[in-house]
């Protein structure tokens, strides 16, 4: 690991490659970690201050709001929504999309955020995230709208997270591949530490909750029984490994490969996850090293979201376990309609 790259350093270098380039996406990019570094401070001392537990608030998702989620919103509002490289924002925490403030300088890029994924996780001291999608904006100028972010995943020009685990990392890619920085808090800065990150081709490990397992459709649950069955020496059962936090979930399954699936259930028949800022920025991301992201029938890139906070059923990982549910929802449930 070259511990003297910074990210600034990084982002700059891949600018250098792309003399095209405006230098905004490079500033957003250094905004979003920023706003990594201010969110990791918090996340590191909580429980020492009174950033646990639950704001009382009932989000758009109808979920409870925990402190560390509004905390996570407002700095990522704030240090994007006044970076000059935005035209319009979203986030899991807001039912509309996030205009910039009177006067803000409007920029060529449009991004949604889930500023803290696994929050069931918080009080728990268990790993959480931030994920981040950037599209280049496709409304003409002035304020952008939600046209900008209601758009298949391959429109995507950049994607992350921000994993808050036993050390903070940052892994994004901006179409040059996929790169690990790992945060040192005597440098205050993301150092490169896993370039070019590759998902292995196949693995041992899937991440899933099984607690949902009677109510999949029929070709999810036999997929998993396959991977649970020994069938001589060349087919292992494979280990089971989940966090509850994508994000923890997801960084685990691209360094050590396998894969992560959250299919629908009888409770959520869209699937859990969603779309806009959960799926779409890690599929692009898996794609980038490598790897394959799928809803079952077909890529979660060509998907067009319905609404900002569409939901999907996300299996994701490995392109040969990919490939292989793909195969068993074909067989056992037919084609559904991606
Ligand atoms: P969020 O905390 O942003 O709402 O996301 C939670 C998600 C995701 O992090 C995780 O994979 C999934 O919820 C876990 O769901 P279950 O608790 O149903 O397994
Ligand atoms: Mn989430
Ligand atoms: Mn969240």
């Amino acid at each position: 690991m070259d511990d003297t790259i910074t990210i600034q350093r990084h982002i700059a270098k891949i600018q250098e490659h792309h003399p095209e380039a405006s230098g905004e996406l490079s500033g957003l990019l250094n905004a979003i970690a920023f706003a990594g570094k201010l969110i990791q401070r918090e996340v590191r001392k909580a429980g020492l201050v009174d950033i646990l537990g639950l704001t009382g608030r009932i989000n758009v998702q109808g979920e409870e709001v925990q402190k560390l989620d509004m905390y996570a919103h407002h700095i990522l509002v704030r240090t994007i929504g006044q970076s000059g490289y935005i035209c319009v924002m979203a986030s899991e925490e807001e039912q509309d999309v996030i205009h910039l403030p009177e006067g803000e300088k409007i920029g060529h890029y449009a991004i949604a955020f889930d500023p803290l994924d696994g929050s069931s996780n918080i009080d728990a001291n268990v790993s959480i995230g931030s994920v981040f999608s950037i599209f280049r904006r496709r409304t003409p100028f002035g304020p952008g709208s939600v046209d900008d972010l209601l758009r298949p995943g391959r429109e995507q020009v950049a994607a992350g997270y921000i994993l808050y685990g036993s050390s903070t990392m940052m892994v994004f890619s901006s179409g040059d591949g996929v790169h690990g920085f790992t945060y040192d808090p005597s440098a205050g800065e993301f150092l490169l530490s896993h370039p070019y990150i590759k998902i292995p081709p196949r693995g041992n490990y899937y991440s899933v909750n099984e607690g949902n397992h009677a109510t999949w459709p029929e070709g999810s649950k036999r997929f998993v029984d396959y991977l649970k069955e020994s069938d001589g020496p060349e087919k292992k059962p494979y280990s089971l490994r989940y966090i509850g936090s994508l994000v923890a979930d997801f960084h685990r399954t691209l360094v050590y490969g396998g894969v992560f699936l959250y299919p629908p259930d009888e409770a959520r028949p869209e699937g859990k996850l969603r779309l806009v800022y959960e799926a779409a920025p890690l599929a692009y991301l898996v794609e980038q090293a490598g790897g394959a992201a799928s809803n079952g029938c077909g890529p979660i890139r060509h998907i067009v979201p319905s609404s900002l906070h569409a939901r999907t059923p996300l299996y994701i990982g490995s392109p040969h376990e990919v490939k292989l549910l793909e195969s068993y929802v074909a067989k056992y449930e037919g084609a559904r309609a991606t």
